[in-house]
């Protein structure tokens, strides 16, 4: 691991230490928080691994990366699927892995029906558990330190109607992050969590658009919805060097809502 100089940096050194030219694998990445990651990574140095099940997309936003100068390749990856992992992921040793991919159903816990509960939990967190285990196993074969973040949600610490099984699918990333970075840590490996509240994207845009959303924004103690660009501080921190005593952490970037007033 490196450790950061004390002297005062010259103006010149990067903001973010210890990312130009790593690799960076982002799953969920088609689409919303994941593409976004993809793209300031990207103009960071990091070479990006875009990974979805929608190829199209992954490799357009790849071409988009590459007409911009730098460097992204696209993965067909089903992260609920423990063989697809295997067979795309198994012996890549990456510097980063962000387990952004993720799912929801908005349905009253009576209504979710066992079809939702394996979708949400095979994606939410075995899906992450899946993606964590083979890279971090890469990681170990090649004797390689990284970082490791997955994205929850502050649905994950508290609750909110009709997202029941969403909410105790982050729980569980939460709780295996703090577990993994115990396991990992003795090989360099640091696992954290990113918990964002409520942003604009693909997920939840037909909700924000309903008058039950408004409201929930106006208890936001910020009152708006963040943007995807709200999390790259703390995403940067958790993957450069900046973080490197940071592990079995978790940030949470969300405009004050988990501290919203009962
Ligand atoms: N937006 C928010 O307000 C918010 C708040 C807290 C946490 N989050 C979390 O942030 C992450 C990204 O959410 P988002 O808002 O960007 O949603 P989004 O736009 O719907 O993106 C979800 C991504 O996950 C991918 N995905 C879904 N199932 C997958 C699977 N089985 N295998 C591989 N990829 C899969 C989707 O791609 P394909 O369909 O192409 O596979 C898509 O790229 C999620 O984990 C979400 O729970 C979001």
């Amino acid at each position: 691991m490196t450790t950061l100089s004390t002297s005062i940096a010259s103006p010149e050194a990067p903001p973010w230490p210890g990312l130009s030219g790593k690799t960076a694998l982002i799953t969920g990445a088609s689409s919303g928080l994941g593409a976004h990651f993809g793209q300031m990574l990207a103009g960071k140095g990091v070479h990006v691994t875009l990974a979805a099940r929608r190829r199209d997309r992954v490799a357009a936003l790849c071409d988009d990366i590459a007409a911009q100068g730098g460097t992204a390749t696209p993965l067909q990856l089903d992260v609920s699927d423990p063989a697809s992992v295997e067979e795309a992921l198994g012996g890549h040793a990456f510097d980063i892995v962000v387990n952004n991919a993720g799912t929801t159903v908005s349905a009253a816990a009576l209504d979710h029906d066992a079809g939702d509960l394996d979708r949400i939990f095979d994606t939410n967190l075995k899906g992450v558990f899946h993606v964590a285990r083979v890279t971090a196993k890469a990681m170990v074969a090649a004797g390689k330190d990284g970082s490791i973040v997955n994205v929850a949600s502050i649905l994950g610490t508290r609750v909110a109607g009709h997202v029941s099984a969403y909410a105790a699918s982050k729980a569980g990333v939460i709780q295996l992050s703090r577990a993994l970075a115990l396991e990992w840590a003795r090989h360099g490996i640091r696992v954290n969590t990113l918990s964002p509240g409520y942003i604009e994207t693909d997920i939840n845009r037909e909700f924000f658009a309903s008058d039950a959303a408004q409201a929930l924004i106006r208890r936001v103690p910020q009152r708006r919805l963040g943007q995807p660009s709200d999390l790259d501080g703390p995403l940067l921190l958790l993957v450069s060097d900046l973080g490197a005593f940071m592990t079995g952490s978790e940030i949470v970037a969300d405009g004050g809502h988990l501290v919203s007033s009962l």
